[in-house]
């Protein structure tokens, strides 16, 4: 590559070793940001050209040149390679073909450190609505899947022992809302990522009469930097999206778990769809959760990325420094791994068969409802600790007799627990147990239907989020290269 090619090299004598190129370039990974600097760019070049700090004719030229290489990059005829530095030099050089002079003034008010900021910044935003859109599906689904099961019942555990009945609906629901924690938080990410860098330059911004507000109004950008050191050294959005991707992570992994617990014989709560399921080489009747223990390890490579960055960050002095090149590929899979788990916990969530049989059995021999004596008790005036004791002798009597609670007869519960009545076996059967744990927030069927309808006005909140912000023109720019030359001139 020439030395006018390249993006310096007026000072230098003798061109880089091939093997430091190698080893510092980021074109190699940093291709897919393409897009994103192209917009960047666009939006740069018409704020030049409306602070006339570029002439109409060198500010249309370069524009048309943005435009026709964003178009041409969507429509796959473009494709991003060669022996550029990274993305920013690839496009320089590239419009540089298509227009020739006038491509050198781009550059005029900026420099790459600003660029890579926005354009990353663009990116992640994208990224996370993507994110954003895979986690209403996978909500969708643990709602659909929710509404058959109000009454349902199973166990629910505490340190992995059968602790109390409650509902399938409710288990689903749960993982519902950590999920809906997860979207609050990749909107908040995005709402990080909302500050542009634009027109810092190098770290000191520009003696040229730029407009950054302006600049960021273009982008979609909420704001703009507030101090040009902070606003090329500053990662702290690719830190927030990645964090929100490790704990959707961390979410989908223990959701994953109980996959492969209920799964297994063991529980034998769920059947997985033979389309979801794995064999093995040498085991013929096996059906093993495979998605689910790749998704629950792909979890370490998450949080791992979101440690790597928070190394890469740590000590770096003001402003920019090259280490942070080395934000993308962390990011970037953070980001790509979260958007594939959800869309693979939604392929075996919808693979998923309960068994009903399974875990009303599982509701037998333990004795899940020993708690609702104690508050039975209590209701009708025993003190917790006395009712606690009394109730487990109960528990003790079922025992040896080698039966269920509510199959004891009321005179021989009365003999342990004085306060006992004749109603007293109503609230020991697992059905009458989670009828009565109608508290908020409770399993009850009467809770889990307000629930739901909570449920689905959290998603429509979510959704409305998405589509919002796909109506906006920047978003469009992404998906169609509607933000042309014609558009911003
Ligand atoms: N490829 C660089 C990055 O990803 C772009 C910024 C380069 N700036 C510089 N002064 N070398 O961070």
């Amino acid at each position: 590559m020439s030395d006018e090619a390249k993006l310096w090299g007026g000072r230098f004598q003798s061109p880089v070793d091939s093997g430091i190129h190698r080893y510092t370039e980021a074109l190699s990974f940093d291709r897919r940001l393409a897009r994103h600097d192209l917009i960047g760019s666009l939006a740069h070049a018409r704020m030049l050209l409306e602070q006339g700090v570029l002439e109409r004719a060198d500010a249309c030229t370069i524009l048309e040149g943005l435009g026709s290489l964003l178009l041409d990059l969507e429509a796959g005829t473009l494709v991003v390679e060669g022996d550029d530095e990274d993305t920013h030099s690839w496009i320089e050089r590239k419009l540089g073909e298509r227009i020739g002079e006038s491509a050198g003034r781009l550059h005029t008010g900026r420099s790459r450190n600003d660029q890579t900021g926005t354009c990353l910044r663009l990116y992640v935003r994208e990224a996370l609505v993507h994110i954003g859109q895979r986690g209403c599906l996978l909500q969708a689904e643990l709602m659909d899947r929710s509404r058959g099961h109000l009454e349902t019942w199973l166990p629910g555990y505490t340190h992995l022992q059968r602790g109390q009945p409650v509902s399938l609906a409710h288990h689903l629901l749960a993982h519902f809302w950590a999920l809906d924690a997860d979207a609050e938080r990749l909107r908040r990410a995005w709402s990080s990522a909302g500050t542009s860098p634009l027109g810092a330059a190098a770290l000191a911004g520009s003696p040229h009469a730029i407009d950054p507000e302006r600049s960021a109004e273009l982008l979609g950008m909420e704001r703009a930097y507030p101090n040009s050191m902070l606003a090329v050294a500053d990662r702290d959005y690719v830190l927030e999206a990645a964090f929100a991707c490790s704990v959707l992570m961390l979410h989908l992994s223990r959701w994953a778990t109980e996959v492969i617990l209920w799964t297994g014989s063991e529980f034998g709560f769920a059947v997985l769809d033979d389309s979801v399921a794995k064999g093995s080489s040498i085991m013929p009747q096996k059906r093993n959760p495979e998605a689910a223990e790749i998704l629950r390890g792909k979890t370490g490579r998450v949080v791992g990325d979101l440690m790597a960055l928070h190394t890469v960050l740590k000590g770096l002095p003001l402003t920019y420094n090259s280490d942070l090149q080395e934000d993308k590929e962390s990011l970037f899979d953070a980001l790509d791994t979260a958007a594939a788990s959800l869309e693979c916990a939604t392929s075996i969530l919808a693979g998923l068969r309960f068994r009903a049989d399974r875990m009303s059995a599982a509701l037998v021999g333990g004795f899940l409802t020993a708690t609702d004596l104690a508050d039975y008790l209590v209701r009708h005036g025993t003190p917790f600790r006395s009712a606690h004791h009394q109730s487990g002798l109960v528990v003790q009597l079922a025992e040896n007799k080698g039966c269920e609670l509510w199959e004891l007869q009321v005179d021989e519960i009365r003999d342990v627990c004085p306060a006992a009545e004749d109603d007293v076996l109503e609230c020991l059967s697992p059905e009458g147990s989670v009828r009565a744990h109608s508290s908020f927030g409770g399993p009850a069927p009467v809770r889990v239907a307000e629930q739901l309808e909570a449920a689905d006005a959290a998603l429509l909140s979510s959704k409305g989020w998405i589509d919002g912000l796909r109506d906006s023109p920047i978003y469009g720019a992404f998906k169609s290269g509607t933000l042309t030359a014609e558009s911003l001139v």
